[in-house]
């Protein structure tokens, strides 16, 4: 399943939805993935920050949600500067109320970012690629934000190959899932959503590809529970 037909929602169909289940939406993410989704963002943070030759010291959350990832890279270090970027404001005032530290919270659309370029040295997204209405326009205007040198980490859901793990996952995916979230969250569409998403969209080797053409280079992937969710991470 490549996914050249998958297309992202309407953008206020996104907000709608993001504003509407913002509440449950933690708990959702931690049910749905078996307690398994903070620990991935928890990982991925270890893996962008260990390396070596990298001294980050600002940060840009994109699609940042409740921001439970900008707040896993927080607890690690201190930044000159944190944002969180999204256009929910219900996502948003989650943010701000539950998570520590001095970020700034931007309600903004990710397509028009109010950055100069190089404004970052870290780019971060987790669970957002699959609301991006133009994923290549997205990726140039992440390499615009970026300073040479800088990191880009995107963290996303993906699917398993084939074997016992596609075995589970497809009917866990196509039925269990929207299933659980409608009764949880009270938002049938959502989870639909999710779930049709994770199906169609392309694989993370054709991201990565995309993100060659945008320019970026010294690709690393992390694959988690049997690649039902992967890490990306590249350089500038
Ligand atoms: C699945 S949630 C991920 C939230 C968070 N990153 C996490 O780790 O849980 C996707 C988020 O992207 C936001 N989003 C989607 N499209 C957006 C856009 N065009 N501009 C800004 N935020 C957007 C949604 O409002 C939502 O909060």
């Amino acid at each position: 399943m490549k996914g050249p037909c998958y297309s992202a929602p309407d953008k206020t169909f996104i907000r709608n939805t993001f504003d509407s289940i913002s509440q449950r939406y933690d708990l959702l993410n931690q049910i749905l993935s078996f307690g398994m989704s903070e620990a991935w963002r928890e990982r991925s943070a270890d893996m962008v920050l260990g390396e070596a030759d990298f001294f980050p010291k600002t940060i840009l959350d994109l699609g940042c949600g409740t921001g439970k990832f900008l707040e896993c890279f927080m607890k690690r270090r201190a930044w000159k500067q944190a944002v969180g970027l999204d256009f929910s404001s219900e996502m948003l005032k989650k943010a701000r109320e539950t998570v520590a530290g001095n970020a700034v919270w931007l309600e903004q659309d990710f397509d028009r970012m109010p950055f100069l370029e190089s404004s970052f040295d870290l780019v971060i997204s987790a669970f957002t690629l699959r609301s991006a209405g133009n994923l290549d326009i997205f990726l140039k205007e992440v390499h615009r934000v970026l300073a040479d040198g800088g990191r880009v980490a995107f963290l996303d859901l993906t699917r398993p190959g084939k074997g016992v793990a596609a075995l589970f996952f497809y009917p866990y995916l196509r039925r269990i899932l929207p299933a659980l979230g409608w009764i949880i969250s009270g938002d049938r569409k959502a989870y639909r959503f999710l779930a049709d998403s994770v199906c169609y969209f392309q694989t993370s080797d054709h991201t990565v590809k995309a993100m060659e053409t945008a320019g970026f280079r010294n690709f690393q992937l992390k694959r988690f529970a049997f690649g039902a969710a992967t890490l990306i991470i590249a350089a500038k």
